[in-house]
């Protein structure tokens, strides 16, 4: 049940939860990995521990990257085109295997879990990418809800919980809209509002803003900073210097598969 006063209704949406393994085992596994292992303050809520990824012989799209991520960060991931931005937050999701190294979320190793075993990761995990990827032929409500039942939520919690990220991402009047009929910006806050509904640890933000025009860039940043702030860790990729560097966090700036620079509060400046 979430809270009924609707500012917390919204603080809860972007508040991560402690993911509910439906697996006794993998639970038990996820246990022992815990007590083994992690303490955040080391390694971080996200760990990328010397990560390499060779898609062939000739391209090294990542070289041993180490990367420790804090509950709350918001961190920007910048770098020409190639560095390996969209190959780092690839491997986070396992949409990429990685040729060395381990990944670590919340305690336990991504890069060790089983396929069938991905959609528990996956779904800690929303992702807005450039181009929005919403279903065409569905309603922006239609779109989110598609989210939550593919999560295996029951119709109940659909019904209370997409209006209500809705709100968080200010369309509620456009609801009923299909992605044609919405502009750029509105899309991709519909993305975002499919990335949040059930209630990930993590953003990954892949050149959010990469296809908006200045308002609705910042518009869209804003939102990713309200996320974040809400408790929410944010990995933006992009390319945008001017965005990055008036955020004001953590960058990390790769270069050609290699982190060249890590620093709180950095800028820019390649
Ligand atoms: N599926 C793939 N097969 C082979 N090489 C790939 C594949 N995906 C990416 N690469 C290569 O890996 C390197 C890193 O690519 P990646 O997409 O991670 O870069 P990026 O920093 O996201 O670039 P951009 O800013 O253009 O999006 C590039 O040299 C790219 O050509
Ligand atoms: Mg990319």
């Amino acid at each position: 049940m979430l809270p009924t006063n609707s500012s917390e209704k919204l603080v809860s949406f972007a508040t991560p939860i402690s993911y509910k393994f439906e697996c006794s085992v993998l639970n038990a596994v996820v246990k022992l990995y815990s007590l083994r292992l992690h303490n955040f303050d080391i390694i971080g809520m996200i760990f990328f521990d010397n990560i390499s990824k060779q898609y062939n012989h000739h391209t090294a799209a990542l070289r041993n990257v180490t990367l420790r991520i804090q509950p709350k960060e918001f961190i920007s991931v910048v770098g020409s085109s190639g560095a390996g931005k969209t190959t780092l937050l690839k491997l986070l999701i396992r949409e990429e295997e990685p040729s060395e190294g381990k990944i670590f979320l919340d305690g336990f190793e991504v890069t060790a879990v089983h396929r069938r075993d991905l959609h528990h990761v996956r779904r800690r995990i929303g992702t807005i990418f450039q181009d929005y990827k919403l279903l065409p032929d569905r309603t922006a409500y239609e779109n989110v809800a598609f989210a939550m039942e593919a999560a295996g939520r029951r119709d109940e919690e659909i019904h209370e919980d997409v209006p209500q990220v809705f709100e968080l991402v200010g369309l509620t009047d456009r609801m009923e809209s299909f992605p044609h009929q919405l502009s750029g910006g509105e899309q991709q806050r519909v993305a975002i509002a499919r990335a949040l509904v059930n209630r990930p640890d993590v953003i990954l933000a892949d050149e959010p803003t990469g296809n908006l025009d200045p308002v609705n860039t910042w518009e869209i940043i804003k939102l990713l900073q309200k996320i974040n702030e809400l408790g929410t860790i944010v990995i933006l990729a992009s390319h945008n210097k001017e965005v990055i560097n008036t955020i004001d966090k953590r960058v990390v700036v790769l270069d050609r598969g290699m982190v060249v620079s890590d620093q709180e509060r950095g800028k820019y400046l390649l």
